[in-house]
């Protein structure tokens, strides 16, 4: 009797053990017997699946799973009970389930089986995977950005290359003509398709987050006030612009020409999305994204943001458009758009060390969220030098000039000889050591690329100045590598002359430092 009881009070101890065990468990637990008959249903996939436990005990499995495998189901138990081919055993298969509200999700399901009172029984662990394939898309998405990103990145550069001597070459072949020459119109087109292919460029640039930044304590306020004359006149009669800002703003770390890009960018967008009129909200607020924030949006540190928020009651956009707006050259708008606006807006935005969300959905408009790191630094960072150009663009100093592209190191050359000065040639970086080494007079100035074959710039130039101390260096790429910019920002002290460039900005840069007291680099 004592014994008796005693082995009773064990198994009802033992059973709150199990039940908690199966209640506590995290992943979704669902038993049945061998024709699909729920037996037991836990905690976590009352949770998961919506059903109360009580509804589904006794009911047949199939009530979990969607078409078609809810009338396929009793056909699959029979199945593998009759080959015994273990096809729904052991293994982590990803399946399609669904929710008390019709709803479906993917899961992992693993099964497994037991007989008890010489039945068969199943045990299905069901996992909802929805999160994770979620940030598993966005890391997707992410990495095609990068990649697509870096190819922008290197056809701009190429282009920029050819993109200088056509501008440069027209700009001195007009300079020959005289004004009444019937030439000087042809002249005119070739410069026109040049700037416009060259405006092109730059925005795949900043796709491709190759743009140099010149970054600046700002109250993004500030930058959205300054534009509103801009932004209505953008956006026409029809469409009311309103504005949310947070007086507090926190300030951040931003180049001022490109928040400019970005809010005319999307305004454009909003206002060819609102033909018939509409509303354009914008929004400034400070944000904290914690650390879960980041948990569910990849590669987001948490932190203190600016948050930016654009919206319209446009038609917006469907799950298949808002896939791809961010990427180069997709665009609805025909041969109206080049879908290189929001690409620069996203290259921009991530250059920044920033985030951007969009929000739409088919004739509900569209919300696109910026978000910007806070900064903590105060007042203006010291710009790079944007002097007053100086009137005089000859000379007579010595130049070494370092680039590997051909047709830029004539045009170079050229404009430079022209101007007066000395111009010593190299294409790789060891030829201008050579000759460094050889010349006999002072050399004033090297001009060099960033990129070359061999050694960047910046070693070359180092190495330069290590036998000629009062060099000075005048950088040119299309294109800003790490080599002289640290997340696009250029190194202090560098000057730098973006391609493609005009012989007057060539010939101001090149006399503007060279007229520089000199100074130890
Ligand atoms: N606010 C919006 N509402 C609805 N659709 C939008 C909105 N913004 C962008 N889109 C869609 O995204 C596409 C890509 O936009 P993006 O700005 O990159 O290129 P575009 O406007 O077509 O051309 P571009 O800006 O180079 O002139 C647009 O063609 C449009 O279909
Ligand atoms: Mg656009």
């Amino acid at each position: 009797m004592h014994l008796a009881r005693r082995t009773q009070a064990e198994r009802h101890r033992a059973e709150a053990m199990f039940q908690s065990v199966f209640d506590h468990a995290d992943e979704c637990i669902v038993s049945s017997d061998d024709r699909g008959t729920i037996l037991l249903f836990n905690h976590a996939a009352e949770t998961t699946f919506g059903y109360a436990a009580s509804e589904t005990i006794g009911q047949n499995i199939r009530i979990l799973m969607p078409e078609p495998d809810r009338s396929q189901c009793d056909t699959y138990i029979a199945n593998f009970i009759r080959t015994g081919q273990p096809g729904i055993l052991g293994i982590d298969r990803e399946v399609v389930a669904c929710r008390k509200d019709g709803s479906t999700f993917p899961a992992e399901l693993e099964v497994s089986q037991f007989f008890a009172d010489e039945r068969r029984h199943f045990i299905g662990i069901v996992r909802d995977v929805t999160a994770r394939r979620q940030i598993e898309e966005q890391l997707r998405r992410a990495q095609r950005m990068e990649s697509i990103g870096r190819m922008a990145g290197g056809i701009a550069h190429d282009f920029n290359n050819l993109l200088t001597p056509i501008l440069g070459y027209a700009d001195i072949l007009r300079s020959r003509l005289t004004e009444e020459d019937p030439a000087q119109e042809e002249i005119e087109e070739i410069r026109r398709a040049a700037d416009r292919a060259a405006g092109l460029t730059r925005q795949m640039l900043a796709f491709g987050r190759r743009q140099v930044m010149r970054p600046k304590v700002l109250d993004i306020n500030t930058a959205v006030l300054g534009m509103k004359n801009l932004l209505s006149t953008t956006l026409g009669e029809d469409i009311d612009l309103m504005f949310n800002l947070d007086r507090h703003l926190w300030k951040t770390m931003i180049d001022p020409t490109q928040i400019e890009q970005v809010l005319l960018n999307l305004a454009l967008n909003a206002r060819d999305a609102m033909p018939a009129g509409g509303k354009l909200t914008i929004e400034t607020s400070n944000e904290n994204l914690d650390a879960e924030y980041a948990q569910n949006h990849v590669s987001v540190s948490p932190g203190p943001y600016v948050a930016l928020v654009v919206s319209d009651t446009g038609f917006g956009m469907d799950d298949q458009t808002l896939a791809h707006i961010f990427e180069p050259f997709f665009t609805l708008k025909k041969e109206r758009g080049t879908g290189l606006g929001l690409a620069s807006v996203y290259g921009i935005v991530k250059q920044s060390g920033g985030y951007i969300w969009v929000y739409s959905e088919p004739q509900k408009g569209a919300t696109f969220k910026l978000y910007f790191p806070r900064t903590e630094e105060e007042g203006v960072v010291s710009e790079t030098a944007v002097s007053d150009r100086p009137k005089r663009t000859t000379g007579t100093e010595t130049v070494l000039l370092v680039e590997d592209n051909q047709a830029v190191r004539g045009f170079v050359a050229r404009v430079l000889s022209a101007a007066g000065y000395t111009v010593l040639q190299a294409s790789i970086p060891r030829e201008a050591l050579d000759l460094s080494g050889h010349y006999r007079g002072p050399i004033h100035l090297v001009v060099c690329d960033v990129i070359l074959p061999d050694m960047n710039g910046r070693d070359l130039s180092n190495k330069l100045l290590a036998s000629r101390p009062a060099l000075k260096v005048l950088f040119m790429s299309g294109f800003t590598e790490n080599v002289i910019v640290y997340r696009g920002v250029l190194n202090r002290g560098v000057e730098f002359l973006e391609k493609p460039f005009t012989p007057t900005t060539l010939l101001q840069r090149v006399r503007e430092l060279l007229d520089r007291p000199g100074q130890t680099a």
